[in-house]
């Protein structure tokens, strides 16, 4: 059912009262400061929207795990300097996440103005979606809008609780800006894709991955798998992988997914080893069936990149979430910064691409390459519980938009 969004709202929706905005803002933090402001800059599109619209904002947001209790160290302060920075209009931060202080601080908002509350994960009713917290915020205005795609997997109180308390007591509940793009795209990768469509997945694990694989087999010409995923697939075909990164209790998963894929799943051909995953290590690149028994594979080899940049070329649908190997260490890094030329280069040549997931999206901006891809999700498990066909929570929340 298509859900309301931002643009459904006339004018006058914000003229009363207050809107109240759920954002991702959980970004990581470094000496008190917000060391990757990706998840902020997708946003600031939503802000200069409200600040057209006149509409006064609290805005919303869980940052880290810090269990239902304050934790200094993960305060939302320093997300509301640099989103004020970033903006070039103040966010005020206020340090409470409800109760009287906020109501306060929200009343006092002029029109186009926006204050951040504090982690909403400081209390505990916020992970079990405690209906008297969502009611609180619901308390604040008549308006919600949910543009954090990054947690819509999580039926939580700023995410769902409050959405369906706005709407019990008359009020309305709309997808944002980013939500609806994120929504768009992913959508338009998993209903009807042009084709040749190719997946890539790869990153340390297939068991968080299983269900992702699953429904992507069912809709892809091409499953490319790397990284250390690949690892168990080697294992399942009676390859030695040395000392490198396996899950044993998935082999025969991996088994019973190479036989149902068939030549539509490409594992390397070669990988990059080395005698210890460390940036001083010495690397080596060998065949797949050549990996010694004390070698640990850290990414995929030269002739894996050309096999599988070359599948990306003829593509007209591509998606890809998890890096190649362990990028993060140079030595380590060229199958993924490889991979990530690639898929911008099937941008290029007329393909539909999408990227998801934290990590990728770090891969195709240390590749320079972020500008030439369809869209990179700021959603890492959210995106992968849509890729997997799950409704998320924070989505049918929503009002529906015949409402
Ligand atoms: C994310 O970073 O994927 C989202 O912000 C959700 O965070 P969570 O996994 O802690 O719920």
């Amino acid at each position: 059912m298509p859900k309301k969004s931002l643009a459904d709202l006339p004018a006058s929706a914000f003229a009363d009262g207050v809107t109240v905005v759920r954002f991702d803002l959980n970004t990581p933090l470094e000496n008190g400061s917000v060391a990757d402001d990706t998840r902020l800059r997708a946003v600031l599109p939503t802000l200069a929207a409200l600040h057209g619209l006149e509409a006064r904002c609290v805005l919303l947001s869980h940052l880290g795990r810090p269990g239902g209790q304050p934790a200094p160290g993960l305060s939302l302060r320093p997300v509301a300097e640099r989103l004020s920075e970033l903006s070039g209009r103040r966010v005020e931060f206020v340090p409470a996440v409800e109760g009287p202080e906020l109501e306060a601080a929200a009343l006092g908002l002029g029109p186009g103005e926006a204050l951040l509350a504090e982690n909403t994960r400081f209390l505990p009713g916020e992970t079990t979606n405690d209906p008297a917290l969502a009611g609180s915020w619901a308390g604040l205005g008549s308006v919600y809008v949910n543009d954090a795609f990054g947690a819509a997997h999580r039926a939580h109180a700023s995410t769902e609780g409050v959405a369906r308390a706005v709407r019990s007591k008359g009020g309305t509940a709309v997808a944002g800006p980013l939500m609806e793009r994120e929504l768009r795209f992913l959508g338009e990768v998993t209903s009807e894709p042009a084709r040749p469509f190719v997946a890539v997945l790869g990153g340390a694990k297939i068991s968080g991955k299983i269900d992702v694989v699953e429904a992507l087999l069912e809709r892809v010409d091409r499953l490319i798998i790397g990284g250390a995923m690949a690892n168990t697939f080697f294992l399942a075909l009676g390859l030695e992988t040395g000392n490198s990164l396996v899950e044993e209790d998935r082999v025969p998963l991996a088994r019973t997914l190479l036989e149902r894929a068939g030549d539509r799943l490409m594992l390397p051909i070669d990988v990059r080893v080395a005698d210890a995953l460390s940036d001083a290590a010495t690397v080596r690149d060998v065949e797949r069936a050549h990996v010694g028994p004390s070698d640990v594979i850290g990414d995929i080899g030269p002739r894996s990149v050309r096999l599988f940049t070359e599948a990306l070329a003829g593509a007209r649908t591509v998606l890809w979430n998890g890096p190649m190997g362990v990028f993060e260490m140079a030595n380590f890094a060229a199958g993924t910064v490889e991979l990530a030329r690639g898929v911008a280069d099937a941008t290029s040549a007329g393909a539909l691409t999408v990227v998801g997931g934290g990590d990728s999206a770090a891969a195709v901006r240390a590749a320079g390459v972020e500008e030439r891809i369809s869209h990179v999700s700021t959603g890492g498990g959210a995106s992968l519980e849509f890729l997997a066909g799950a409704s998320l929570p924070g989505v049918e929340a929503l009002s529906d938009r015949e409402d």
